[in-house]
């Protein structure tokens, strides 16, 4: 029954790093306290930024990084973030009126993906925000004609305009981005895309708020697409954003770290569970778009439990354990499998908050289960989309199920074949013969995520309860097949060489 065969000939999309995305809000301890805390602080760090988490990131190769927000954004003026940090204005966050001093602005988060090597992608303000105010930022940020705009820049130390691949125009229009119909969005968003230029050799590339937080069916975005394919002159559109969490049933008493085998299953199940809004929400895209040009961008995705005990609610600060990992694993596993359409994600969100990848106190930072598997998958950026042929069974809860294991590969240029797998059952190991077909196996080396406990995390006391080791479960039964023992609850990246 067991049995996977990888079509090592196959070579389908390329896996677009950008899937590999993080995003940083100014919520709770993500952006102060998290990310930045100041020049002045005696934590290691660039020009306020921490050394510890900048080092991570670039460790994981992070190719984008979406900013300042989520439901901040659409309060957030530009303005308020640049000249001098102490004239810039106090005002109160949109998560639980906390204060927002401003000091992390549009040059300082430039400063950060140049400090990470990555693409910033901003989100600009339409539920509170005016198109003139939008229009004014783009141009300050990437203009090199001579303007008014483009001198104060430089008066704020830029000289050269910025290249901005990436611009997200509102967010959760929908909800907490001004409740709109998606009719209602459609109309604004041509509106925004009239006036908001581009002036650079690269061009930005405009991105719509999705409309389906809810909307599992792409009923809204079917909406959304029918109103702007009505217009007479040609919109910009090259992106369409929809967000998925995994949220507890209201009654659910457990929480991110205390819960049984029965809330183990039910939030690998709903993970799962995007694979079906993904291929709905690209299903309507089809329709208006065969050639995939359009990118289907999860920009904001994550388990997302009640917050740890002790913490400000909004501040949405919660812990992270071996089954947030096989949540992220086997959620990139499905961006892959979609990748034509899939060609950006952004997990939710960077330190601190949700499903984060660091949980930092004063000094210390610890790497959250979740970070390790997108170091371990971090081989599938760019590389060649293998397909596969996988047996498995099935991983049974009362009436419903999910396949057991979650299993992508990938060849990368240099030829090398990257093979994840996980296995999604809390008690069961498993074998597994993988035959390369067309490939004889010669070096194979692998890394596995395991943990003592279902629950185990990693703390400030003890950050290496969930660390990746050395994998050596696996032999060679012929010259082209793999036998692999994955163990119940595991992650396991193995490295092929011809
Ligand atoms: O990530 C937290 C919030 O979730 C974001 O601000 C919003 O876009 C979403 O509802």
């Amino acid at each position: 029954m067991n049995h996977l065969t990888i079509h090592t000939q196959s070579k389908q999309h390329n896996i677009n790093r950008h899937i590999y995305g993080h995003f940083a809000e100014h919520l709770g301890r993500c952006i102060y306290d998290g990310l930045y805390v100041g020049e002045s602080s005696k934590v290691a760090q660039v020009r306020g930024f921490r050394q510890d988490i900048i080092d991570a990131l670039k460790a994981i190769n992070i190719p984008n990084l979406r900013w300042p927000g989520g439901c901040f954004a659409d309060e957030y003026h530009w303005r308020d973030g640049i000249g001098p940090k102490a004239e810039r204005p106090l005002r109160l966050n949109f998560w639980g009126n906390a204060p927002e001093t401003n000091a992390v602005g549009t040059h300082e988060f430039l400063d950060l993906c140049e400090l990470l090597n990555c693409a910033p992608y901003f989100g600009g303000n339409v539920g509170s925000g005016t198109v003139q105010e939008m229009r004014d930022w783009v141009e300050y940020l990437t203009s090199n004609y001579d303007s008014n705009l483009s001198r104060l820049r430089k008066q704020n130390g830029r000289e050269t305009a910025w290249a901005i691949p990436f611009w997200g125009i509102g967010n959760e229009n929908w909800g907490c981005g001004g409740h709109m119909t998606p009719e209602h969005y459609a109309d604004l968003y041509c509106q925004y895309d009239t006036f908001v230029r581009n002036y650079g050799d690269v061009n930005m590339m405009k991105i719509a708020s999705g409309l389906g937080g809810t909307d599992h069916n792409g009923e809204d975005i079917q909406r959304f697409m029918e109103s702007v394919v009505k217009r007479r002159h040609p919109v910009q559109l090259e992106g369409v954003s929809i967000h998925y969490y995994i949220f507890l049933p209201h009654e659910a008493k457990h929480s991110a770290t205390e819960f049984g085998d029965e809330e183990w299953f039910f939030v690998l199940h709903e993970a799962n569970r995007i694979d079906h809004v993904i291929h709905q929400n690209a299903m309507v895209l089809d329709q208006y778009d065969p050639e995939k040009k359009i990118w289907l961008i999860v920009d904001e995705w994550g388990a997302w439990y009640p917050v740890e005990k002790g913490t400000p609610p909004a501040f949405l600060y919660q812990q992270n354990t071996l089954r947030d990992a096989l949540v992220a694993a086997h959620t990139l596993h499905i961006f892959q499998n979609h990748g034509e359409r899939v060609q950006m994600a952004n997990l939710a969100q960077t330190v601190n908050v949700i499903q984060s990848l660091f949980l930092t106190q004063d000094d210390k930072m610890i790497l959250t289960p979740t970070y390790h598997v997108f170091d371990l998958f971090k081989g599938h950026q760019d590389a060649t989309y293998l397909t596969i042929d996988l047996s498995c069974p099935s991983y049974t809860h009362g009436e419903k199920s999910l396949p057991m294991l979650s299993v992508n590969a990938s060849l990368s240029a240099q030829g090398t074949i990257l093979l994840t797998l996980c296995n999604l059952h809390p008690r069961q190991a498993i074998t597994l013969p993988c035959q390369f077909e067309g490939r004889i196996v010669k070096q194979v080396s692998g890394k596995i995520l395991q943990a003592q406990t279902l629950q185990s995390h990693n703390t400030f006391e003890n950050p290496q309860q969930v660390v990746p080791c050395a994998f050596t479960g696996f032999y060679q039964s012929e010259q082209s097949t793999l036998m692999v023992d994955l163990p119940a609850a595991s992650i396991v990246a193995l490295s092929i060489e011809e």
